[in-house]
């Protein structure tokens, strides 16, 4: 039943034909979406990655090829000849691109059959993310899916050109590397010539870029995957694809300069949406305050606002234990408060407590007074300054938390304010880029005792901070940026240290000894000692930021072959066992 293409040549994608190629004979191939007989006649949906268009069937345009095509079943693949014809008035379909006009079939091959697909090739149906990724090859025949892989090709190759327009070079970098540090942990690979010894896939090409500076190239990019072995979740994924750049005698303007050009520039292009630039530029300390977050949503307000002073004297016991131990009490105002039930309260506690909260309390402002389980220990003093303080009118509730910890505050604070949008049924619409500035250069690590870079060891300190390293190290800010679009970090980057002493100094401080640091970094730290330029760069998650412009929650709605949250590719198996005899090549030995 199977027939060969022999000399068919298709002449055309599907969805390419219009009302004006009426009359034209045409040769089209592809997949059987749908068919149908109808009053003597049969109906094909014939699919290619185009889209659809109708196949008309019958005893008088070809009794033999009417025959055939009877015969064929969804996801069947043929190839018929026919000529285009406009349809009949009142059996248009406006749903469809093609949907004014048919093809009149005289001839059809089967070019192979199918066997019933798990699930319907078709948007229209929910179908369990675990299936579709053990049959992705189905699952990719969908148009939402094959739309967004097309739109992951065009947002690429605009990048691409646009940054080549810009004086980048695209230079490849190696995958069996050493381990380059981003705070997640290395996926190793086993060097069988060299026993015992392993390569690291790269976090990112982080080093390799700066090296590309010392070189001369002045302005690097690279579309690339990194390897990250870290816990997943909707927005990452343990190999990921970043725009990754680098250019050498940049100030921090010049990087936003060219990052905002290329992303609204994608945006134009792909969705023909404005965007004012310059983005706005948020301090970290700001955005944590704020917001409760370095990557804050600011599609919608509620902010969240310092409310200490307030309560420097209180009678309220939970509040007065915090500022004597030199807390924060902090607040969200909301306007139109009834919006939120009893039960949105009762939830919205516990949302705090999951975040590390004691506990929120919620006080609504209403003509006859205070309604809050704290009331009655509220005196009129506070009453009269939070109203002022905070521009409070009657209607208004305001979720306080308080706490010693000024960082569990300002998470479960930005959690609390993450919540509230779906609960007071605010739409979220648009794009709100920011830049969040001003970063720490270190944190402290309770569980090793030690400091950690918040960004990557290579990050410069701001030049007026750097005596600070040697004091007050938590204090020091660093030349480090993110991008932040509606709530997610696009991409992040940050000036780098390019004195090798300097760089050495900053080792010493994360307490990589100088053995350490020698060995994996000493090629870094020796092309810094001959001649290297002041340099910077950026990366974003291109996954990232075609989920976004594709309109969809999760990255693994656009990346053809995703891992599951276990980081198990479930169409091909892997990770899998292997062979004794490839262990023992690899000179490994599993212990289970
Ligand atoms: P960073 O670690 O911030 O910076 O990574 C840059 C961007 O990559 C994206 N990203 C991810 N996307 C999907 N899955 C993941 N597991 C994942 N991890 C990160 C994010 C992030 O903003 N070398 C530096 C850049 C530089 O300093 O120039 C770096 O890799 O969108
Ligand atoms: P409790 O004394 O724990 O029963 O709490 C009395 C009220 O104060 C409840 O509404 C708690 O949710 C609230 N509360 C307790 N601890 C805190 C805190 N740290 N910050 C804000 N509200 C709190």
């Amino acid at each position: 039943m199977i027939e060969l293409l022999g000399d068919w040549k298709r002449t055309c994608y599907c969805a390419e034909l219009e009302e004006k190629d009426v009359g034209k004979r045409v040769t089209l191939m592809g997949w059987v979406n749908r068919e149908r007989d109808h009053g003597g006649l049969t109906f094909i949906d014939l699919r290619d990655r185009s889209g659809i268009v109708q196949l008309v069937f019958g005893p008088d345009i070809d009794p033999h090829a009417h025959e055939k095509a009877k015969k064929v079943r969804s996801e069947y693949v043929i190839a018929v000849r026919g000529e285009v014809k406009r349809r009949p008035l009142g059996t248009e379909n406006p749903a469809l691109k093609t949907g004014n006009i048919e093809i009149w079939c005289y001839e059809i091959k089967v070019l192979n059959v199918a066997q019933t697909p798990p699930f319907p090739i078709s948007d229209d149906e929910e179908v369990d993310e675990n299936v579709r990724l053990k049959y992705r090859y189905l699952d990719l025949r969908r148009p939402k899916m094959q739309r967004n892989i097309i739109l992951r090709h065009k947002a690429a190759l605009w990048v691409r050109n646009f940054l080549s327009s810009q004086g980048f070079l695209e230079i490849e970098t190696p995958f069996l590397t050493k381990s380059t540090p981003e705070g997640a942990r290395d996926y190793l690979v086993p060097s069988r010539v060299n026993p015992g010894c392993f390569y690291a896939l790269p976090q990112s090409p982080q080093l390799f870029k700066q090296i590309f500076m010392i070189s001369g190239f002045d302005r690097y990019f690279q579309i690339v995957r990194c390897f990250r072995d870290e816990d997943l979740r909707a927005d990452r994924q343990p190999e990921f694809t970043q725009i990754d750049m680098e250019m050498s005698f940049p100030t921090e303007e010049d990087i936003f300069d060219i990052s905002e050009r290329m992303i609204t520039g994608l945006f134009k292009e792909l969705l023909d949406v404005d965007i004012d630039r310059p983005f706005p530029r948020v301090s970290y300390r700001e955005a944590m305050l704020k917001y409760g977050s370095d990557k804050p949503d600011t599609r919608f307000g509620l902010e969240i606002s310092d409310i200490t002073n307030v309560f420097k004297d209180t009678k309220i016991k939970v509040f007065r234990d915090v500022v004597e131990k030199g807390g924060s009490i902090r607040a969200i105002k909301v306007p139109q408060g009834q919006k939120l039930s009893r039960k949105d309260l009762d939830e919205l506690v516990e949302v705090a407590r999951s975040f590390g909260a004691k506990g929120l309390a919620w006080f609504a402002f209403t003509s006859d007074g205070i309604k809050s389980p704290l009331a009655k220990f509220l005196s009129e003093g506070e009453i009269n300054a939070l109203r002022e303080l905070l521009s409070i009118e009657n209607g208004d509730i305001l979720l306080v938390g308080a706490d010693e910890n000024e960082e569990v505050l300002a998470e479960y604070m930005g959690r609390v304010r993450l919540s509230l949008p779906a609960r007071l049924g605010i739409n979220l619409q648009g794009y709100k880029f920011l830049w969040i500035v001003d970063f720490p250069l270190l944190q402290w690590n309770e569980e090793e005792n030690r400091y950690e870079a918040v960004h990557h060891p290579f990050t410069s300190p701001k030049e007026e901070d750097i005596p600070l390293l040697d004091t007050d190290p938590l204090k020091v800010r660093a030349r480090a940026y993110d991008m932040v679009l509606n709530g997610i970090e696009l991409g992040g980057g940050s000036i780098r240290i390019h004195s090798s002493e300097l760089q050495s100094k900053v080792f010493k401080l994360l307490n990589i000894g100088e053995e350490e640091a020698k060995e994996k970094f000493g090629f870094l730290l020796e092309a810094l000692s001959y001649g290297a330029p002041p340099h910077g760069g950026i990366a974003f998650g291109f996954d990232r930021l075609v989920m976004l412009l594709a309109g969809e929650d999760s990255i693994r709605d656009v990346i053809a072959f995703p891992k599951t949250q276990k980081a198990v590719c479930l169409m091909t198996g892997a990770p899998s066992p292997v062979t004794a005899k490839q262990l023992k090549e690899l000179h490994i030995e599993v212990k289970l």
